[in-house]
C-alpha cells in the first residue's frame, strides 16, 4: 500500500516513488501536518519531523503541557479560536453563539480506488489500482458532528486530491462560515507565489511574487472562477526553473468563488490553503445534513514547472475528462462568430461550410444568434427556439444541411443567462438573481438565471434537450457571459441567501450531468466571454474549452503559455482569425496564426469564403500537417522551452514529444525582429539522447543529446530571417 499508517505514533504516511505527504494525530487528538515534499523512506518513527520550539508570548492548550500551543504546531485541518492565530481551515457557528471547535481523531480506513464526490466534479479511477485513499474519520463531541478529510494518491501521476466532508449527526443547526477544501502548513517560507492572472481577452498571464509576512492571496467573488484570477497557485523554491527544482501546485476542481491563500507567520511558516472563498459564504447545516467541499488537486515535483505541468497535463487528460471524446481526435472546426458575428443567414453558413469543407475542416459550429430574435447582444437568450427568419429550415434542416456536405454541426448555448427582452424573463422574472428593491445590473444586456433552483434548472434541460434531441448535432459550445451582481435568490430563505453562490454552481454541475448522460455522443466545449471559467469544475463535463476572446497570434503565446502550467493542450480551443485581429488590430500571417493554434486543438474563426484560393490552399495544408500529428499533439508530452513572461518576452518556445519519444514538434516564436540578432536557439528535452532524428522535409539528422545540450540553432534553417516581426518556425523531427 502506497498509505502507510503507523499506529504507535498515529502517523499517516502517502508515499509514491518521488512524492511523500506525511501528516500525524497531535497530543490533543487534532491532525497536524508532519511533511509535504520529495519522497522519504518510510520508517516507524517520524519523530525527527516534529519539533516545536518554546517560545515566548505564546497561549497554550489548557490541561496540556506547556509546550502544547497549536499556534507553534503544523497543522492538516486547522480550527479557529484555540491558541492558532493564523486563519484557520473551517469556522463553524453553532445556536449558542460559539465558533470554537474541535474535531479529534476517530478512526480510518485506507482503500484501492476512490469514491465520487457527491454533486461535484473530481478526478476518478477507472480501476481501483490507479489510487489509494485514506479517508480520516474526526469528531467533534459539542457539536455532535463529523468531519472526514479524504486524499487519494494517484501513483502513478504523484498526485494527491483532498478534500473534506461535514456530516452534522447532532440536533442543532451549523452554519458553516468558512470550509476550505485543504490546508497545510510549510515549515519556511523561501517560496515565490506563483498564479495565473488577467482579464477577459487577456487570461491567465503567469505572475510571481516572493512569501514575505502575512497573507497573500488569489481569489474570485464573482460567481465563477474568473478571468481575472485562476483557481490555482504554485509555490516554487527561487531556484527553481522550468525543467529543475522544487514546485507546488494547488488547483481546486470548481467552477465558483475561491480562494487560494498563503499566511506567512511570526515564526516564517506558510500555511497554504485553497477552498470555496469565505466572502460572502454561509451554509446551513441542518441536522442530519451534509457537506462535500470541491476536491483540490495538488503536486509536488521536483523537476521544476514542467514537472508540474506535465502530471497535471496526464491527470485531466485522462482522469478527470470523461466520455468518449476523452480519447477521440477532436475535429478541426470553424466557428462562425468572427466571421459573421450576428449576420448571418442559412445560405451564408452554408456557404462558409462548404468552403471549410474543401480546406478539410469536419465540423461547423453555428454560434450566438440563431434563436429567438436575436440579432445583436440585446434579445432573446432564454428563448432557445429557432429564428426561422435566419434558419428558414430549422436547426434541423441545417445541421441536416451540414452533414450531407460529410461534416459534424455544433451549436451554441448560454443556459445560464436570460435577456430582460425575451419570452421567458417575461414569464418567469423571479428566476433571475436579484435582490428585492435593489438596483438588479445587467452585464452585455443580460441577467443571470437562479441555478439554485431546480426548476429552471428543469426548464433549461428540458429546452436544450429538445433542440438537441430535435436534429443532429455533434458539439455544443457552452458558453456563460457575464459575472454574478445582486446575489439574492427569490426562493431560497432569508438566512440562506449566501448559500446562492454554491447551489448556483451545484445547479450548473447538475444541468451539464444531465445532459452529457441524455447525449453521450456530444462533444461539450465551455466558453465564459472565453476563457472566464477555464477550471477542471468545468473540465470534468466539457473536455475541452474556448481558452480566450483572444485570438491574436502574439497575445495567444501568453495566454496559451500561462494556461499550460496547468492544463493539457487537449483541453485548450485554439483558432486561426482572420486579421487585422479583431482584439487587437495586429496583422499577422496565415502561417504564424496557424503555428500558435497547432499548439491546441485546432479550429477556424473567420469568413473562409472571402479569402484567396491561395489562402486557402494554406489552410487545407495546415489542416492536412495537424490531422497527420494530431494524435501525438493531443496526448503527447508538453514542455514549456521558452517563456514569453521574462526577459523582455520577446521568444516564446514550445516542444511535444510523443509518448514513445519517435517524434516531437517545436514551435519557435519571435515577437519583434531586432537588428544584428544574436544567434538564436532552443534546447530541448526528454529526448533519447543515443537515438538520431530528422528534421521533416529536409535531410537534416542531428542526435538526441545535441538537441538537448546545444539546441535547435533556428538561423541554421531558416535563414537568418530575423527581419520582421512576428515569426514563427515549426520543427517536426521524427527518430530514425
Ligand atoms: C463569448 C464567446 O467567448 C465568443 O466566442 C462568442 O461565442 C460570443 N460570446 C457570442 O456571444
Amino acid at each position: 500500500m502506497p498509505i502507510y499508517f503507523h499506529e504507535d505514533q498515529k502517523v499517516f504516511h502517502l508515499q509514491s516513488n518521488k512524492v511523500s505527504y506525511i501528516f500525524n494525530v497531535l497530543e490533543n487528538n487534532q491532525l497536524g501536518h508532519l511533511y509535504f515534499g520529495k519522497r522519504l523512506i518510510d520508517r516507524d518513527d517520524f519523530n525527527q519531523l516534529f519539533y516545536v520550539e518554546e517560545t515566548p508570548n505564546t497561549c497554550f492548550v489548557t490541561g496540556k503541557s506547556n509546550h502544547f500551543s497549536l499556534d507553534l504546531i503544523k497543522q492538516e485541518y486547522p480550527s479557529y479560536g484555540t491558541t492558532d492565530f493564523r486563519e484557520p481551515a473551517h469556522q463553524i457557528t453553532q445556536e449558542n453563539g460559539s465558533r470554537i471547535t474541535d474535531f479529534k481523531y476517530i478512526d480510518h480506513i485506507i482503500f484501492k480506488g476512490k469514491r465520487k464526490l457527491a454533486g461535484l466534479p473530481a478526478t476518478y479511477v477507472e480501476d481501483n489500482h490507479e489510487a489509494t485513499t485514506v479517508e480520516v474519520r474526526l469528531f467533534d463531541q459539542e457539536m455532535g458532528t463529523e468531519l472526514t478529510l479524504s486524499y487519494t494518491l494517484f501513483e502513478e501521476t504523484a498526485v494527491i486530491a483532498r478534500s473534506a466532508h461535514y456530516h452534522n449527526k447532532g440536533d442543532q443547526t451549523l452554519q458553516l462560515n468558512r470550509v476550505m477544501s485543504a490546508s497545510f502548513d510549510l515549515n519556511d517560507h523561501q517560496f515565490d507565489l506563483h498564479q495565473l492572472s488577467g482579464s477577459w481577452a487577456r487570461e491567465r498571464h503567469m505572475k510571481k511574487r516572493r512569501l514575505t509576512a502575512g497573507i497573500q492571496s488569489v481569489a474570485s467573488t464573482r460567481g465563477t472562477s474568473s478571468a481575472q484570477h485562476n483557481p490555482f497557485i504554485a509555490l516554487s523554491r527561487p531556484d527553481a526553473t522550468e525543467h529543475h527544482g522544487e514546485v507546488f501546485g494547488l488547483n481546486l476542481v470548481y467552477s465558483g468563488n475561491f480562494l487560494a491563500q498563503v499566511e506567512v507567520d511570526h515564526y516564517d511558516k506558510a500555511r497554504v490553503m485553497i477552498g470555496i472563498h469565505p466572502f460572502d459564504f454561509n451554509w446551513q447545516l441542518k441536522p442530519g445534513e451534509q457537506f462535500q467541499t470541491p476536491e483540490v488537486v495538488m503536486i509536488y515535483s521536483a523537476q521544476g514547472f514542467n514537472g508540474m505541468s506535465q502530471a497535471y497535463h496526464r491527470l485531466y487528460r485522462n482522469r478527470l475528462a470523461r466520455g468518449q471524446w476523452r480519447d477521440r481526435l477532436r475535429p478541426v472546426l470553424i466557428n462562425n462568430w468572427e466571421g459573421t458575428y450576428f449576420d448571418f443567414t442559412e445560405a451564408k453558413i452554408i456557404e462558409m461550410a462548404k468552403a471549410a469543407k474543401q480546406c478539410g475542416v469536419e465540423l461547423f459550429v453555428l454560434d450566438d444568434g440563431w434563436f429567438g430574435k436575436r440579432d445583436d447582444d440585446t434579445t432573446s437568450l432564454g428563448d432557445w427556439f429557432v429564428n426561422r427568419r435566419k434558419l428558414p429550415q430549422g436547426i434541423s434542416g441545417l445541421a441536416q444541411s451540414i452533414h450531407d456536405l460529410g461534416m459534424k454541426f455544433g451549436l451554441w448555448f448560454e443556459p445560464e443567462m436570460v435577456s430582460p427582452i425575451s419570452d421567458l424573463y417575461q414569464a418567469h422574472p423571479d428566476w433571475v438573481i436579484q435582490v428585492p428593491n435593489r438596483v438588479k445590473s445587467h452585464g452585455r444586456h443580460q441577467y443571470v438565471l437562479d441555478f439554485s433552483r431546480d426548476d429552471v434548472v428543469d426548464y433549461l434541460y428540458q429546452v436544450m434537450a429538445d433542440v438537441l434531441s430535435g436534429a443532429s448535432i455533434d458539439y455544443v459550445k457552452w458558453d456563460m457571459n457575464r459575472y454574478m451582481t445582486e446575489i439574492g435568490s427569490f426562493q431560497l430563505p432569508v438566512d440562506q441567501q449566501q448559500e446562492l453562490p454554491h447551489r448556483y454552481i451545484l445547479g450548473v454541475y447538475r444541468l451539464y450531468d444531465r445532459l452529457i448522460e441524455t447525449f453521450p455522443n456530444v462533444l461539450f466545449e465551455s466558453c465564459a466571454s472565453g476563457g472566464a471559467r477555464f477550471d477542471p469544475g468545468m473540465l470534468y463535463y466539457a473536455p475541452q474549452a474556448w481558452t480566450s476572446d483572444n485570438t491574436d497570434a502574439v497575445e495567444r503565446l501568453f495566454i496559451q503559455h500561462g494556461t499550460s502550467m496547468v492544463y493539457p493542450l487537449s483541453m485548450m480551443g485554439a483558432h486561426v482569425s482572420a486579421v487585422p485581429n479583431h482584439q487587437t488590430g495586429r496583422i499577422t500571417s496565415l502561417e504564424v496564426r496557424a503555428a500558435v493554434a497547432y499548439f491546441g486543438m485546432l479550429g477556424y474563426e473567420l469568413d473562409i469564403t472571402t479569402l484567396s484560393d491561395q489562402e486557402k490552399q494554406q489552410i487545407a495544408n495546415q489542416i492536412h500537417f495537424y490531422k497527420a500529428n494530431q494524435a501525438f499533439i493531443q496526448t503527447g508530452q508538453f514542455s514549456r522551452l521558452i517563456s514569453p513572461f521574462v526577459d523582455g518576452g520577446n521568444q516564446v518556445s514550445w516542444q511535444i514529444l510523443s509518448e514513445d519519444k519517435s517524434q516531437l514538434l517545436v514551435g519557435y516564436y519571435q515577437i519583434l525582429s531586432r537588428p544584428n540578432p544574436v544567434l538564436r536557439r532552443v534546447q530541448l528535452v526528454d529526448l533519447d539522447p543515443e537515438s538520431c532524428y530528422q528534421l521533416a522535409g529536409t535531410d537534416q539528422h542531428v542526435y538526441g543529446d545535441q538537441l538537448m545540450e546545444v539546441g535547435i540553432e533556428i538561423d541554421r534553417y531558416t535563414n537568418r530571417s530575423g527581419t520582421h516581426d512576428f515569426q514563427a518556425h515549426l520543427f517536426k523531427l521524427n527518430r530514425i
